[in-house]
C-alpha cells in the first residue's frame, strides 16, 4: 500500500509542487495532506485545484504558545493516516512535543549544505564567507533545528555575480531534483543518501 504524505508548507510551496507531481506511476507514496500555518500560502490554491486535501494552523492566534499551535496541527493530521511528514518550506519551528512522535517519519529540505548554514539567510550567508559552492539538503528531522541525518545533498557553484536571490533560484532548480529522489527513496525503506551531482 501506498505511503501517505503530508506535505508541510508556508509559502508558495514549489517544492510542495514538485513532490506531489512526483508521486505518479509506481511511486511508493502519494500525497495525502498538503498543511499550511499561512491561510494566504500561495501552495494551498494549488493543492486544492490538484485535489489534494488542505487544511490551515494559522500560527497567530496562537503567539507564545508553540505547545498549542503544534497540538492543533497533531489534531488536524489524525484523521488523514498519515505515514511521512515532508516539511517543504514550512517556516515554523518545530518542538520536541511534536517532533519525537515523528522522528524517523519526517524529513525536511533546507537551502543550504548542512551542517553549514543552519537557520535563516542561507544563501547571503555563504556568499559573506567566499564559499564557491552552494546547495540543498535533505534531512530526518530531530528536534534540534536543521540537524538529523543526511538523506541526500545537491551542489551548485556560486558564480561571481551571485546575488542571494540569484543563488537561491540556482539552489531551487536542485531543491526541486533532489526532494523528490530522496522522498521515493526513503518512503521504500531505503535511507541512503541521494548525492546529486
Ligand atoms: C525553499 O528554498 C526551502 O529550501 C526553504 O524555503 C524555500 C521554500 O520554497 N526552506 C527553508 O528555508 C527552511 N528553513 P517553496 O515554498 O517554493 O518550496
Amino acid at each position: 500500500m501506498s505511503k501517505r504524505v503530508a506535505i508541510f508548507i508556508s509559502g508558495g510551496g514549489s517544492n510542495m509542487r514538485a513532490l506531489v507531481e512526483s508521486m505518479t506511476g509506481d511511486h511508493p507514496a502519494r500525497a495525502a495532506l498538503v498543511l499550511s500555518n499561512d491561510p494566504q500560502a500561495g501552495g494551498i490554491a494549488w493543492a486544492r485545484d490538484a485535489g489534494i486535501p488542505t487544511d490551515v494552523v494559522d500560527h497567530r492566534p496562537f503567539a507564545g504558545d508553540r505547545a498549542a499551535f503544534e497540538a492543533a496541527l497533531a489534531e488536524r493530521l489524525a484523521p488523514h493516516a498519515i505515514d511521512i511528514i515532508a516539511l517543504a518550506g514550512f517556516m515554523r519551528v518545530l518542538t520536541a512535543g511534536f517532533v519525537a512522535p515523528w522522528q524517523g517519519r519526517m524529513l525536511n529540505i533546507h537551502p543550504s549544505l548542512l551542517p553549514k548554514y543552519r537557520g535563516l539567510d542561507t544563501h547571503a550567508r555563504a556568499l559573506a564567507a567566499g564559499d564557491t559552492e552552494a546547495g540543498c539538503t535533505v534531512h530526518e528531522v530531530t528536534p534540534a533545528l536543521d540537524d538529523g541525518p543526511i538523506l541526500g545533498q545537491a551542489r551548485v557553484p556560486i558564480l561571481p555575480d551571485d546575488t542571494a536571490r540569484t543563488l537561491a533560484a540556482r539552489v531551487l532548480e536542485q531543491e526541486h531534483i533532489l526532494y523528490p529522489a530522496v522522498l521515493k527513496r526513503f518512503a521504500a525503506g531505503d535511507r541512503r543518501p541521494v548525492m546529486l551531482p
